[in-house]
């Protein structure tokens, strides 16, 4: 997507053809940095500390990550160590362990002469396919948009409240969430979005209202708790969010807070969809209460970053000093709660057979 005038991805490979270079998100709002990644720790770090985030961006991060970790020995010890380590880097999102186990069963079965250059052209597939189906869930999910619209009194924008970033940023271009917004927005169909902040790191403040805004799509910042209040008075036509991992029976986990804004949608009748390549479906969970959830540092909770007006960034603690805080990132939506799926396939039931009916070759799998 573009950034005042100018179209951008978040991961791509270095001019040198060995190295990767990634927007730093880290630095955002405040300053568009790149980082090259030069090695495997390199790419684990940069999980890790948060530079890339976002479940497709991370996957596609880990694949470009085994190819630095290739480049440097491609034997099958150093393979092996590399997907354990790069995996261990964040638990939530599974497309980190979809896209290692893509590149492992592309270069295992290579001589290791072969494998690095192997390994880079998978994991420049697998982000060239993640664009492709962040841009056919946005068409798919822009339907749904203008059929909202169509309601509407003419010019009447529809409102669509979001949670943390499932936008480009998350992903490599378009983002899941934001892709039916972007692609209604571009189709000229009047659309507002609610962003929440989504505290503690604050990717929607720092990353969803940067996208949107540097794109020109109307926007208004909320706090986390806002949102109830204005499903109550009318003001949200349809909440789209993004997952890090799907269950096989439709549960969802997300940013924690989806779940809250989940039940406030249901007891307001507002339409509560999900956003999601088939990379994020874990097949293997039956329920979402499997899923591991990430628990991240108190610091995140105590110490906020922002700028200040003589333009530095600095921490600031925003609690009673000695106040212990506790960080679960994400939460789990129980599908029962959710409208539907929006996937590059189509438009389905928060279901196990409705992610079936997307994705017959999988029920042939299971049976
Ligand atoms: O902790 P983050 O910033 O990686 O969490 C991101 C989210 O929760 C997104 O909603 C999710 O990864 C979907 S991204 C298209």
């Amino acid at each position: 997507m573009k950034i005042d005038g100018t179209a951008y991805r978040t991961i791509w490979l270095g001019d040198d053809g060995a190295s990767v270079v990634i927007i730093d998100q880290t630095r955002l709002p405040h300053r568009l940095e790149t980082v090259t990644l030069r090695t495997a720790d390199d790419a684990a770090r940069a999980i890790l500390t948060m530079q890339v985030r976002g479940a497709p961006l991370i996957g596609a991060t880990a694949a470009y990550g085994l190819a630095l970790a290739l480049q440097a020995d491609a034997s099958d010890g150093a393979l092996a160590h590399a997907i354990d380590h790069l995996a261990r880097q964040r638990p939530t999102a599974v497309n980190l362990k979809w896209a290692l186990e893509e590149v492992r069963r592309h270069v295992q079965p290579l001589p290791t002469a072969a494998r690095a250059a192997a390994a880079f052209a998978k994991a420049h597939a697998i982000a060239e396919d993640d664009v492709e189906t962040c841009r056919n869930i946005g068409v798919h999910g822009a339907a749904l948009v203008q059929a909202i619209a169509e309601k509407k009194r003419p010019g009447e924008p529809v409102n669509i409240l979001t949670h943390c970033n499932a936008g480009w940023l998350a992903c490599v271009d378009w983002g899941t969430a934001t892709s039916p917004i972007y692609h209604a927005h571009d189709a000229g169909v009047p659309v507002h979005v609610w962003v929440d902040e989504t505290r503690p790191r604050n990717q929607g403040a720092a990353l969803t209202a940067y996208e949107l805004g540097r794109h020109g799509v109307p926007h208004t910042l909320i706090v986390d708790n806002a949102g109830g209040h204005l499903m109550q008075h009318g003001e949200v036509d349809l909440c789209i969010v993004g997952t890090d991992r799907v269950a096989a029976n439709g549960d969802v986990a997300n940013k924690i807070g989806t779940y809250l804004k989940a039940l406030a949608a249901h007891d307001n009748g507002v339409p509560f969809y999900v956003a999601l390549p088939f990379s994020t479906i874990d097949w293997t969970l039956d329920h979402g209460r499997d899923i591991p959830i990430e628990e991240r540092g108190a610091d995140e909770v105590l110490v906020m970053q922002g700028r200040l007006a003589d333009g530095s960034v600095v921490p600031v603690e925003i609690a009673a000093p000695g106040s212990p805080a506790a960080n679960p990132a994400f939460d789990v939506t129980p599908a029962r709660l959710v409208t539907g799926f929006i996937t590059e396939r189509g438009i389905a039931a928060a279901s196990r057979d409705g992610l079936y009916s997307l994705y017959p070759e999988r029920r042939e799998t299971a049976a």
